[in-house]
């Protein structure tokens, strides 16, 4: 399953298939001190379809080593997404710590139906359930997909989540294989118009109260993003063993990641009190066309998920793991310090061909605004910046690289109804986008507001790896990941500040290599 790459673009420390399509990650779990990431998987070609689960393993969350795929597509349709689980108790039957997948089969005859498979062998392969498909919808509803599931103490039972178009249902089971429907929710919740696929479901300390728990629900929606298309929210609230209740009202959404290309985030089982998740590094509304060719699709750096709490409401937030570090090569201190109300202050040449990190504290200047261009001899350039008159922290990539895939833009969603505060700025989106005349949905800025933070310093660190760049605002509070595409690798670094000086501190920059 490696092939020599031929991709200009192909990441250098991100997970990638080395030959073929790649959409969500899927089928996560922890055993023998072994990461298991499977992933919707076409071998046949770098578009979708003919779906599979891929599969690597790493011990480390960064260094991934590709498998044959764990299950192949078959006569009941593609293999679509889904979870895995170690039964430790053998509920299954298949031993104790059997490893179980339950996955999606759609095809046009039979429809969405839940499967399942199991490993002895501790997750390297699997056999399908002669029993399939052990879940159908009640109502013959035709988006009702990928199974996450999970053990409920407290019932000592399975439960499973399904989405199902515009809602959540909950199954239980005493042997992963018979299933009882619960409950739903979701109908009218979060990001509007949605359609939910891949959903988690997790319980969560709050951070600084141990004994304070929640239950979060992520899901992904497409569409439903802020920016257009795909992208990652979710719910926190309570969960009795038989109903979610959500603390928010229906209106409020809260979103994982506020870059474009992030979606299909979900869990690995398995992982003990650490919470780790990865997403897929793309968007439905161009995944097909980004100018790649032998194979197509990344996934995030690994994150690790917390829950904290600000002005009474709970949030989650998505921070690089810290075994990332091993990437870091060299290290280079840049003494930036103060930068005076004026546009260029200082170009630091990175040279690092694209896989570099760049660590700082940001203190803006009283409402103004400081930030970072990474740029190139070619003019193209990616502003990060922090706003602080707007509230915002903001990377623009409308003049990143290539931004034209050669297909027009589809309908944006971005109008339709999401709480007052968010129709107003997605409004503010469209004219802005408008005004500027974008060519299409990938030329834009994506933004995160600046509230989730502390201030008046925020801890940024921005990750670029070839054609994508993911920052973290205050151990994750923030994080936006989005695809850029420069025709050469971003050299430079510019720091700025506009409309008061600004501080920059302790700025450290990292060539990343494996
Ligand atoms: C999300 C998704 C899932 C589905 C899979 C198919 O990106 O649409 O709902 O299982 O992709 O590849």
């Amino acid at each position: 399953w490696e092939v020599q790459n031929t991709d200009f673009y192909r990441p250098a420390y991100h997970h990638t298939p080395s030959y073929g399509w790649m959409n969500d990650p899927n089928g996560m779990f922890y055993k023998d001190g072994v990461y298991h990431l499977c992933y919707q998987y076409n071998p046949y070609g770098s578009k979708w379809g003919n779906m599979h689960w891929g599969h690597a393993v790493s011990r480390d969350l960064v260094h991934w080593e590709q498998q044959a795929p764990a299950l192949l597509r078959d006569t009941m349709g593609h293999i679509y997404s889904g979870s895995a689980v170690v039964d430790k108790d053998g509920t299954a039957g298949y031993g104790k710590d059997a490893v179980v997948a339950l996955y999606t089969s759609a095809s046009d005859e039979n429809g969405q139906i839940q499967c399942m498979a199991y490993s002895t062998d501790g997750g390297y392969h699997f056999t399908k359930y002669e029993g399939n498909p052990i879940l159908r919808p009640f109502d013959g509803l035709k988006d009702f997909r990928d199974p996450k599931v999970f053990w409920y103490e407290p019932s000592k039972k399975w439960f499973m989540i399904v989405s199902a178009d515009k809602e959540m249902r909950f199954y239980s089971s005493p042997n992963l294989k018979d299933w009882t429907y619960v409950s739903a929710f979701g109908q009218g919740y979060g990001a509007q118009p949605n359609q939910f696929e891949c959903p988690d479901f997790i319980q969560m300390p709050v951070e600084g109260k141990p004994n304070k728990k929640k239950w979060v629900m992520i899901v992904n929606i497409n569409p439903g993003c802020l920016f257009g298309g795909s992208a990652t929210e979710y719910f926190v609230g309570d969960f009795d063993g038989t109903k979610f209740t959500c603390d928010t009202p229906p209106s409020v959404a809260k979103f994982l990641d506020y870059g474009k290309d992030h979606y299909a985030t979900v869990c690995f089982s398995n992982t003990g009190n650490r919470v780790l998740a990865m997403a897929w590094m793309s968007n439905w509304q161009y995944a097909n066309i980004t100018p790649i060719k032998q194979y197509r699709g990344a996934n995030t750096l690994a994150r690790e998920l917390r829950l904290y709490e600000k002005d009474g409401q709970y949030y989650l937030s998505s921070d690089v793991v810290p075994e990332a570090k091993v990437l870091r090569k060299n290290k280079r201190v840049l003494n930036v310090g103060t930068v005076p109300n004026a546009h260029v202050v200082k170009d630091v040449n990175t040279n690092y061909d694209n896989a570099f990190e760049l660590e700082m504290e940001i203190t803006p200047g009283k409402n103004g605004i400081a930030g970072l261009e990474l740029f190139n001899a070619k003019g193209e350039k990616v502003n990060i910046y922090i706003d602080l008159k707007a509230k915002r922290v903001v990377m623009d990539r409308t003049q990143s690289g290539l931004t034209d895939f050669g297909k027009k833009a589809e309908p944006h969603d971005i109008e339709k109804a999401f709480d007052a505060q968010t129709i107003k700025d997605g409004q503010e989106i469209m004219r802005k986008r408008n005004a500027v005349n974008y060519q299409n949905d990938f030329a834009l800025g994506t933004w995160a507001p600046l509230n989730l933070c502390q201030g008046p310093t925020y801890k940024v660190d921005v990750w670029v790896d070839k054609c994508s760049i993911e920052i973290f605002v205050d151990g994750g509070r923030i994080s936006m990941t989005n695809l850029v595409f420069p025709k050469k690798p971003y050299t430079d670094v510019r720091f700025y500040a506009q409309g008061a000086p600004a501080k920059f501190d302790n700025v450290k920059i990292y060539r990343l290599a494996q």
